[in-house]
């Protein structure tokens, strides 16, 4: 297997003092770092520096509309860079750290390219205290996307951020697999009314019965206000079809399956999982790990309940259905 000197390891409870120091030093530079978080691992440059920002961009062929969140290591961080209100202050205090990201009017110090041109910002504290030591020792707000290449599945290991980016990374902080591997919940309180732009981490029924009503952005709407959702996401290199337990389906003659259940047809590989948790926890290494077959991938369609409703926005986007 290929070793890259850019990954360094760090302790998920003690990261090295030095490392972290160095790591930060490279962000205020102007260079980019990847670190861990609970969710995937993310790709980190000054927010309020464009040119930075800029690089984030380019690392990722990502397209420079798609605003990126940043990561703070305090919730009173937030405030030098986005309005915080009351509820948003809540929001923060009961699901904090965690994977919630909450999208909030943005100060001018935050860069136009972290915004994607837009007014608002999307802010986040991970659960993970490696990476809010980082954070504290940059001293800025950190922006960060999924440290994947543009379109490709998220990464949930510091490997597959080398392999994915290459030399468009300075410097990746290794702390192991994610815990979720599902990224945030997006979450925009800039409107009487929370709307949720991306399920993921933080699940639906949480962010309901803690805040009574939570709307889904619905056609023209959801394209305006969320502009990540108009792009191909968690792409692998070969087709995804989607089963969905208990109604008819055409099985491939030859496929790699991947769910909690047992397939109808026998698999040429399969990954099975003990839980739709533990799907959520694996689906993007294992839509890596299949796609090297070269074969179709049949993925399970999860219930809804839960993580389900993230997984089923990640399952479909990868099949190309939304
Ligand atoms: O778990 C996560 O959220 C990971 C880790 C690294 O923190 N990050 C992540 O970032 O998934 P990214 O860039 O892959 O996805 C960010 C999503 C995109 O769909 C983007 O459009 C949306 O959040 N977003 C960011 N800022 C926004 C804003 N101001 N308004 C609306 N949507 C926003
Ligand atoms: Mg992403």
């Amino acid at each position: 297997m290929k070793t890259y000197d850019t990954i360094v390891p760090v302790d998920f409870w003690n990261p090295d003092p030095a490392v972290i120091d160095r790591a930060a030093r490279l962000i205020r530079a102007g260079e980019l770092v990847a670190f861990p978080t609970e969710t995937v691992y993310g790709l980190g440059g000054n927010a309020l520096d464009g040119a930075a920002v800029k690089k984030i961009y380019a690392a990722k062929g990502r397209p420079s509309d798609n605003p990126l969140i940043l990561h703070f290591p305090s919730p009173e961080a937030v405030e030098s860079a986005a309005y915080v209100d009351a509820r948003a202050k809540r929001l923060m205090e009961h699901f904090w750290p965690g994977p919630l990201t909450l999208v909030l009017p943005a100060r001018d110090c935050v860069s136009k390219e972290a915004r994607g041109g837009l007014s608002t910002v999307g802010c986040r504290m991970p659960d993970y205290p490696a990476a809010l030591a980082f954070f504290a020792a940059c001293g800025v707000p950190v922006a960060g996307p999924s440290a994947n290449r543009s379109g490709r599945p998220s990464p949930t290991n510091a490997l597959t951020v080398a392999e994915d980016l290459g030399s468009g990374v300075a410097m990746i902080l290794d702390a192991g697999e994610c815990r979720v591997g599902v990224e945030s919940t997006v979450l925009d309180v800039t409107d009487s009314v929370p709307v949720l732009l991306r399920p993921g981490g933080v699940p639906m029924e949480q962010l309901q019965e803690f805040l009574g009503e939570v709307a889904l952005p619905v056609g023209a709407n959801q394209l305006k206000r969320s502009p990540g959702t108009r792009y191909r996401h968690y792409a692998p290199t070969v087709e995804v079809r989607v089963w969905v337990p208990g109604e008819a389906f055409a099985w491939p003659h030859a496929f790699c399956y991947m769910g909690v259940r047992a397939p109808e047809c026998e698999p040429a590989r399969e990954i099975r999982f003990a839980s739709y948790e533990a799907y959520a926890h694996g689906l993007f290494s294992a839509l890596r790990e299949l796609e090297s077959s070269g074969l179709p991938i049949v993925a399970e369609w999860p219930p809804e309940a839960g993580l389900g409703r993230a997984l089923r926005d990640r399952i479909s986007r990868a099949a190309g259905l939304s």
